[in-house]
């Protein structure tokens, strides 16, 4: 078993329920990775991620190993039939191969480079150890999706929700640099997951991949999109038509207190203050950033166990 994106889920409520009671108790299961070795691969720079997926196999009982393949691995080809003189040292057949032999499980984090739109969806990074590697693969955020964010997020939901059928928006931020799409795809699908009255809010131009926002609401205007909300989940993307471009940086989209009403703010973290979101929101008690982040490692913890249980 592979966890690669959220459609790896096989009932959303029951891996939510189970993570929660994980939570409750987190050492319950601590002998069933004993013998075990989780390696993390991180290809970009993390803190939730890499700390929470860390703390989630230590609870299970897993020995863990870290590398920043980006900055210290060989520099990795891709391409079948390469002849690899000019800048990668290895091959991803071999390099997926040996880590398989270290290993019990894989974990990768790999970002879009936003530059080549086919090239990112082809998931090249976290398709290649797929392919290539013999034991089971964790996605910890891939070009396209970031499925363990988005199981923290429906638990931080289920835990703070007051009602059964409650108002959610994502809403569109902005921000200084060109963000993938990873956060906001995987949201949107474990949104369709959920009985919940979910808008997706943004400026035109800023469409996700519609293959992903098919069956769900997108209002332009912010402010009708916020009436009523119960949980506003605020995040920045760069435009998906104009692959990987700024349109603007409207301020007039950053998320305030004025704003949020009633509702709970979330954010995958990090974020940065009064450009997506202002100090307020922040630290006025509205906030459920620190506890989703906490959620990480439940997340984290059931996916791993439940791969352990298949192996
Ligand atoms: N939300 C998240 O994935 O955080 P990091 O990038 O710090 O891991």
């Amino acid at each position: 078993m592979n966890y690669l994106s959220i459609e790896d889920i096989d009932s959303l409520p029951n891996w939510v329920k189970e993570a929660r009671l994980q939570k409750n108790n987190p050492r319950q299961n601590e002998s069933i990775g004993k013998g075990k070795t989780l390696c993390l691969l991180f290809f970009n720079n993390s803190l939730r991620t890499r700390l929470s997926t860390q703390k989630a196999a230590i609870n299970l009982g897993m020995e863990v190993m870290v590398m920043n393949f980006g900055s210290e691995g060989w520099a990795l080809e891709y391409e079948d039939g390469t002849i690899m003189d000019q800048g990668t040292s290895e091959h991803i057949k071999e390099a997926a191969q040996v880590v398989s032999q270290y290993a019990d499980i894989i974990a990768i984090r790999a970002f879009a480079g936003l530059q080549d739109k086919e090239k990112d969806e082809a998931e090249e990074v976290l398709n290649g150890f797929v392919n290539y590697a013999s034991v089971p693969i964790v996605n910890m955020e891939s070009s396209i999706g970031h499925p363990l964010q988005a199981l923290a997020d429906a638990i931080t939901i289920a835990e703070h929700r007051t009602k059964t059928r409650p108002k959610v928006v994502l809403s569109w931020a902005p921000h200084p640099k060109a963000l993938p799409h990873a956060v906001a795809n995987s949201f949107v699908e474990m949104m369709q997951l959920q009985d919940a009255d979910f808008v997706i809010t943004h400026p035109k131009g800023y469409e996700l991949n519609i293959e992903i926002t098919k069956n769900s609401t997108i209002e332009y205007d912010q402010d009708e999109a916020l009436k009523n909300a119960d949980f506003v989940y605020v995040k920045n993307w760069s435009s998906y038509l104009d692959y990987g471009k700024i349109l603007h940086k409207d301020s007039d989209w950053m998320m305030t207190e004025e704003k949020l009403g009633k509702a709970k703010f979330m954010h995958c973290l990090p974020v940065r203050r009064n450009v997506v979101v202002t100090d307020g929101v922040l630290d006025n008690g509205k906030s459920l950033v620190i506890e989703q982040a906490n959620n990480r490692t439940y997340a984290a913890q059931i996916v791993l166990k439940k791969i352990l249980e298949k192996k």
